[in-house]
């Protein structure tokens, strides 16, 4: 089959269309014709190892972390999912002309999406689902914080904040390039900032009080204001840390508010959590729930759509077309 294939050498990465052995179908597992993916910001640390590992004897490997199309075959043991079926599905490899996936970790594509929507998608569902559900114990009223709001995940947790019955969501971005596309997911006050100084303003926005619940992507110089920021008994989930890994917290204040803060991430779960995961989206109703896209572009231009990603020009997310 054919994929898009991380090369690595001296002189640097490279990634290119070329020949990749088809997976194996295994019990308990789906294979998918996929017709498209998108690119997240953790590629950028995949060719050193950063997520994943690359194979030792320096051979080239599969990009690509999502992908959505149509179950070709199901293995041994699978009942509820059938060929024809149109599903999404998070799976590193995901930039190839097929995957196989355990048939739990599968979400069916709504009516009405396209496979792009579907690419698009399904990383941020996952991630803000979990951060938000099961990280965050949301209940409807609550008022949420999104920080890092212009990035993929950032804008679905704002939209799914919206659709789960938020009191109010808060956005918080570095620049206002894309405030309009934020308060359209549903955003009630976009706010921002470099890392600090933004704490007031939520309080001013909810009565003095702070936030229920924090959804953190930026983490670093962020922190303290986020901590100031959320309620009594508030909850921080950190799901990103483009801003630093690295923070100081008072925890004098933390303790007061008796705050808890949580840390999410697919890498370290086992299959059944992340099966538990894909339950949570399957519940949700995705009617209000189509992301945001830049652009669309074929799966040649992958690496350019990794360096545009980075850049951090783009609002919504980039989709690769997998195949001709
Ligand atoms: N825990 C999990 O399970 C999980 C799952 C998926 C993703 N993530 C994490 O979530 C984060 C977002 O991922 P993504 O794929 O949605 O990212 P993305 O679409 O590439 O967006 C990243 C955004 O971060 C902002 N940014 C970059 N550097 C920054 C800095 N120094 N300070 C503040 N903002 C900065 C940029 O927005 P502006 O230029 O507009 O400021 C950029 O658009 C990443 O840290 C990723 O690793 C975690």
């Amino acid at each position: 089959m054919r994929a898009v294939l991380i090369h690595r050498d001296t002189t640097g990465t490279t990634l290119a269309v070329g020949e990749a052995p088809e997976p194996a179908l295994a019990p308990g597992s789906v294979r998918i014709a996929v017709r498209a993916g998108s690119v997240n910001y953790v590629d950028q640390f995949v060719p050193e190892g950063g997520y994943g590992t690359p194979p030792a004897d320096g051979t080239a490997w599969v990009a690509g972390l999502d992908a959505a199309g149509e179950v070709l075959e199901v293995g041994a043991g699978v009942t509820d999912v059938r060929v024809g079926d149109r599903v999404m599905t998070m799976t590193a490899g995901g930039l190839a002309e097929q995957v196989v996936v355990d048939a739990r970790c599968l979400v069916p594509v709504p009516d009405g999406w396209s496979d792009e929507d579907a690419a698009a998608a399904v990383v941020g569902l996952l991630t803000e689902c979990d951060a938000l559900t099961a990280a965050g114990a949301f209940a409807p009223g609550d008022q949420v914080l999104v920080t890092g709001a212009t990035s993929g995940m950032g804008m679905q947790g704002v939209q799914l904040a919206r659709s789960l019955g938020a009191a109010r969501v808060i956005a918080l971005a570095r620049s206002d390039r894309a405030d309009d596309v934020l308060r359209g997911l549903g955003a009630d006050l976009v706010l921002h900032s470099t890392g600090s100084g933004f704490a007031d303003d939520v309080l001013a926005a909810t009565g003095g009080n702070g936030v229920d619940l924090t959804v953190d992507h930026v983490g670093g110089a962020y922190f303290p204001d986020i901590v100031a920021a959320t309620a009594v008994r508030g909850r921080i989930v950190n799901v990103g840390r483009v801003a630093g890994t690295e923070v100081t917290a008072d925890l004098e204040a933390f303790s007061l508010k008796r705050l808890t803060l949580r840390g999410v991430t697919f890498r370290t779960r086992s299959a059944d959590e992340l099966a538990a995961m894909y339950a949570g989206v399957r519940a949700l109703d995705l009617t209000d729930l189509r992301p945001t896209i830049d652009r669309v572009v074929p799966w040649e231009e992958t690496q350019e759509a990794q360096r545009l990603l980075a850049t951090g020009s783009v609002v919504g997310k980039v989709v690769i077309r997998v195949g001709a």
